[in-house]
Parts: structure tokens; sequence; C-alpha cells
């Protein structure tokens, strides 16, 4: 019988066991530049410490725009990639295997001064039309 802690294979991913971690938001990137810190490294090495199989680490914007918050983890820029290694080489130390949930807020985009979404942009060139809003999108 299998069991929570028998192996699992998909493909090329060969898990450990069958705890899976999933992505959870932490809003902790206080310097606001995406760049996981001590907080993200702690968060997910502890995990993998404990005995974890997979580790989904968070929702991680694609653009600056595209976090749900400013504190969100980024990945849309090369100096983002070291503190990103940096856990990805202690998970594995552990025997723990980790990926990553890339996103885009879109209009849930909370602190975005423009947020980008398709939809949104859609529905502001039709108000625009009807002169219902300015270019500034202010409600005339
Ligand atoms: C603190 C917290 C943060 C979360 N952040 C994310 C996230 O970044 N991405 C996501 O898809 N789901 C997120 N979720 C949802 C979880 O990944 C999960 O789907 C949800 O907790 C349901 O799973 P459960 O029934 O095992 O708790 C979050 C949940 C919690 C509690």
């Amino acid at each position: 019988m299998k069991t929570i802690d028998s192996p699992f294979k998909l493909k090329g991913l060969q898990l450990k066991n069958r705890i899976v971690m999933a992505p959870m938001c932490q809003y902790s990137v206080d310097k606001e530049d995406g760049i996981p810190n001590d907080w993200h490294f702690v968060h997910y090495v502890s995990r993998a410490i404990g005995g974890t199989g997979l580790i989904i680490m968070e929702m991680t914007g694609v653009t600056p725009e595209g976090r749900i918050t400013n504190q969100d983890l980024g990945l849309w820029d090369d100096a983002q990639i070291p503190a990103y290694k940096r856990i990805v080489s202690e998970v594995h130390k552990y025997g723990s295997k980790i990926g990553i949930q890339i996103a885009h807020a879109g209009r849930k985009a909370e602190d975005a001064i423009q947020p980008v979404a398709p939809l949104l942009y859609k529905v502001t060139l039709y108000l625009r039309k009807q002169n219902m809003v300015d270019l500034n999108n202010h409600v005339l």
C-alpha cells in the first residue's frame, strides 16, 4: 500500500515522500524589491529540514505591478537570482524538491499604481470613448 511517506515519481521528478507544501504568500519582502530575505530562507529551509518532499514557493510576481502587494516575492530581474539560488541549494541539501508559483495579479494588484489587466484596459478604453473618464481615468 502507498503511504504518505512512500516515494513518488512523475517523469523526471522523484520525490522522497508525498508531502507537498502549498504556495503561501508571506508578504514579507520589507525592501519591496521582490528579493527573498532571511525570513523566506528560514521559512522554506525549515520545511525541508522538517521532511517535506516538495515545496512550492509562494506566488511570485513576474513584474513589479503584477504583485498582489509590494511585499510579495518577485522574479523579473537577474539581481533577484542569487537569493533564490541560496534557498534552492539549501533545500536540496535536505533531499526536498522545490518549485515556484509564478503569477501575475492583474486587477488584484493592490499596490500597483496602474494595474495591468487586459479586461481593465478594455473597460478603460470604453469609458474614455463614452467620455465617462479622462485620460487620467478620472470620472467626468
Ligand atoms: C497564508 C496563506 C498564504 C497563501 N498564499 C497562496 C499563494 O501564494 N498561492 C496560492 O495559490 N495559494 C495560496 N494560499 C492557498 C494555499 O496554497 C492552499 O491552496 C489553501 O490553503 C488550501 O489548502 P489546504 O486545504 O491544504 O489548507 C495561501 C494560503 C494561506 C493560508
